[in-house]
């Protein structure tokens, strides 16, 4: 796989211009704080008008809606798993996360796609192991896959950026 295909940056996820963002959300797709938060206010209401009409999604997948008033043309609402100690399938359901953003990306013929450091907030999965996760099925994801082309891993906070940077 070509190395360029994947980057880590550190920056509010709102800022980016890729094709999509993929929000940490949760399963009634209600909006929230974290990251959830960020990106409904910075894409405007019309973005939680939409996210009603799709009747949620369960932990592990993902829904794509417009990005509104983002500069990101959609953004892809994937449901991480809430940290439960390790026994309640939570890497299983973080790695479907991944794997159903990419697969959606693919489906719309997107060039690149952003993703938060999903699960790592607010529902408190171990930010490594998380890594771990997202880094082996992205890579796993690109070479069967020519869409799409490039993913931004974007992380917020200094921790998860030593991390990936360390993975990588
Ligand atoms: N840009 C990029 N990353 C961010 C931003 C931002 N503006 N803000 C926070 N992060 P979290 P979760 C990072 O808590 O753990 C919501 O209420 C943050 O540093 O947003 O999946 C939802 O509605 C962390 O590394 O999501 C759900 O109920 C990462 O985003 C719940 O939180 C994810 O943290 C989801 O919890």
């Amino acid at each position: 796989m070509d190395k360029l295909r994947i980057e880590i940056i550190q920056t509010d996820i709102t800022k980016i211009k890729s094709d999509a963002i993929v929000n940490a959300a949760n399963s009634r797709l209600a909006g929230g704080g974290g990251v959830d938060g960020a990106i409904h206010r910075a894409a405007g209401p019309r973005l939680a008008a939409e996210c009603m009409t799709l009747g949620g999604c369960p932990t592990g997948s993902a829904k794509i809606t417009k990005g509104y008033n983002l500069p990101a043309k959609y953004v892809i609402h994937a449901v991480g798993p809430v940290w439960r100690g390790g026994g309640a399938n939570e890497d299983e359901l973080l790695k479907s996360c991944y794997k159903t953003s990419l697969i959606l990306a693919k489906e719309n013929k997107l060039d690149s796609i952003a993703f938060s450091n999903i699960s790592t907030g607010i529902y408190g999965f171990p930010k490594e192991r998380a890594a771990k996760i997202a880094v082996e099925t992205i890579k796993g994801f690109l070479v069967e896959n020519e869409n799409p082309f490039k993913v931004y891993l974007v992380c917020f906070d200094d921790e998860n950026r030593r991390i990936y940077e360390n993975m990588m």
